[in-house]
């Protein structure tokens, strides 16, 4: 896939500006990147606070099939660009698709369908560390010494996003699966769905991407949206 890496000073949400660029036929592999967002949006139109100094960015895809790999596609590209700059610290996945980092959240990942493309926003924390009231949170230069310049990590995560989505092409969503599932955060967890909350042990993902968990009474439940909590 080719990049085609777009870059303003700031916006209001790359994600919107992505759907923009897909409405006027920008091809797949386009990028919208902003050093700031006034109106970043995170996962059930939640905020997700954009100042200056961390990467905000949005990518055109135009998938034939297999829609439910992308949010796994892209916690896995992110997990790689950060294992390159953090290889001694542990770096795990979070469903649906956080990138948890010591255990604390440093990325988002925002999937929206516009017509026929499908849009992928992603925010990771580099230099600040902005405040989240449902979960702990870290940033590289909390992490490290060194962080890297948004540029390399930008071009670090679209390198790996285009050999998952090569993989994803090539053969599905079964090797996505079996390496979401190698890198994720296991054991007890609470799940906030829309109808209440429940409380049980990780198990697996299904063929579609769906959480499967067990529950106190030895019952399996499956979960295709919602908030985790360890
Ligand atoms: C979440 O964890 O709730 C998802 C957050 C996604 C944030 C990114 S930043 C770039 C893109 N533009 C947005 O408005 N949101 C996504």
């Amino acid at each position: 896939m080719q990049f085609d890496i777009r870059r303003v000073d700031d916006t209001a949400s790359t994600n919107d500006d992505a759907k923009e660029a897909a409405a006027q036929n920008a091809p797949e592999g386009t990028v919208l990147w902003a050093l700031q967002q006034s109106a970043g949006r995170g996962r059930y139109g939640r905020q997700w606070q954009s100042p200056l100094g961390n990467l905000y960015f949005s990518v055109v895809l135009r998938p034939k099939n297999n829609f439910a790999c992308y949010s796994f596609i892209a916690s896995l590209a992110i997990a790689e660009a950060i294992r390159k700059i953090l290889p001694k610290t542990n770096i795990e996945l979070k469903w649906p698709n956080d990138v948890l980092v010591g255990g604390k959240k440093i990325s988002g990942i925002l999937l929206e369908a516009a017509d026929d493309a499908l849009i992928i926003g992603i925010g990771v924390n580099v230099a600040v560390t902005p405040e989240n009231p449902l979960y702990p949170v870290t940033s590289l230069a909390l992490e490290t010494p060194i962080p890297p310049t948004l540029e390399t990590l930008l071009n670090d995560i679209l390198h790996s996003l285009a050999v998952w989505c090569a993989t994803a092409d090539a053969q599905g969503f079964a090797p996505i699966r079996t390496a979401w599932l190698a890198q994720a955060r296991k054991g007890a967890m609470r799940v906030k769905l829309s109808s209440g909350e429940i409380h049980g042990d990780f198990v697996d993902l299904d063929e579609t991407g769906n959480l499967r968990l067990i529950l106190a009474d030895k019952t399996i439940k499956t979960v295709a949206a919602g908030d985790v909590f360890f």
